[in-house]
């Protein structure tokens, strides 16, 4: 994969963000002392969980390289990251990948049960507008509303719910269409971090254009790499099954089509081709650039 570890000052950074992010969206979700408490905890179990927060890391990165304030960017990362909780509580249940383990912890529909599970994901989806549509996201009101379209579209039919559509339905020998269902199921709420500070920052076309190729390039290596690694990564340090389940599964991806030292041949171009979507940001994109080696280079 690639050449060189992410920098200890990369992972310092992921870090400080993840901290960031997960205060932001405790003081976000909602608390609640009827009887649907067990809602509300469980919805709080899925998105406060041991995860990367890495899409409101790379919307936090890029509002810095566009000099934004933090609010507005922190605030949409944390709708951003209420809808990728939610998918993974929905992608864990029995009906789609019936998933036990997810962050080194019961899956949602374990700790609690399947009804709570489903209940938890619609409420966090429908949280996740509520934070972006609330006028503390932004003071004019037609960013907000450009926020939240976006955030929609990446979710919905021709974005992550799209895409996990062709996942369950499966993808025969065809690695364009695999490749499209990457982008779909992944890629779409990856893209997406990259929008939020374009939006905010109203950003000029060939800046927009340039860095949502790169964006939708590293999505799709993204899950790639986590096809990788599901053949072949720790289960304890991935925090979630391993040993080739996709292809137990009869999942349809890069690694269960092309084998293993393609599939990572495939990420080493992509990943140079990501890169170049970057040249026209010059040295402000040093942070972005770095990121890209740690999607690589994850171990989880
Ligand atoms: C897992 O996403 C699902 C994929 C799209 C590959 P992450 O790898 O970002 O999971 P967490 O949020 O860190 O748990
Ligand atoms: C899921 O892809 C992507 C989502 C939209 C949730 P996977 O099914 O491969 O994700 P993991 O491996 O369960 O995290
Ligand atoms: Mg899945
Ligand atoms: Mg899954
Ligand atoms: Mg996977």
């Amino acid at each position: 994969m690639a050449s060189s570890r992410p920098s200890s000052d990369l992972e310092k950074r992921i870090v400080q963000a993840a901290d960031i992010v997960t205060v932001a969206l405790d003081e976000l979700l909602p608390r609640s002392d009827g009887p649907e408490t067990r809602l509300t905890e469980a919805m709080r179990y899925a998105a406060l969980g041991p995860g990367k927060r890495l899409r409101p890391f790379f919307a936090l990165e890029t509002g810095k390289m566009f000099d934004l304030p933090e609010r507005p960017v922190l605030r949409a990362a944390c709708a951003l990251e209420c809808i990728h909780a939610y998918s993974l509580v929905h992608d864990d249940l029995p009906a789609m990948d019936d998933d036990d383990v997810r962050r080194g912890r019961p899956t949602v529909h374990k700790q609690y049960d399947e009804a709570t599970a489903i209940l938890a994901g619609d409420a966090l989806q429908t949280a996740a507008f509520e934070i972006m549509a609330h006028p503390d996201t932004h003071d004019d009101g037609h960013v907000r509303s450009e926020l939240v379209r976006k955030l929609a579209i990446a979710s919905g039919a021709k974005g992550m719910a799209g895409g996990q559509m062709i996942d369950i339905l499966g993808v025969r020998d065809d690695l364009g269409a695999v490749a499209r269902m990457q982008r779909l199921k992944t890629g779409a709420l990856i893209a997406f971090a990259f929008e939020i500070p374009l939006i905010i920052a109203r950003a000029k076309e060939s800046e927009r254009a340039a860095l949502m190729a790169f964006a939708q390039d590293l999505g799709l290596a993204y899950q790639i790499v986590d096809d990788i690694l599901d053949a072949e990564g720790d289960p304890e340090t991935m925090g979630k099954a391993t040993g080739g389940k996709d292809a137990a599964m009869g999942k349809a991806n890069y690694v269960t089509l092309l084998g293993l030292d393609a599939a990572k041949e495939r990420v080493a171009l992509l990943a140079d081709q990501t890169r170049s979507h970057l040249e026209i940001f010059g040295e402000r994109a040093g942070h972005l650039r770095e990121s890209v080696d740690f999607v690589l280079d994850r171990r989880n």
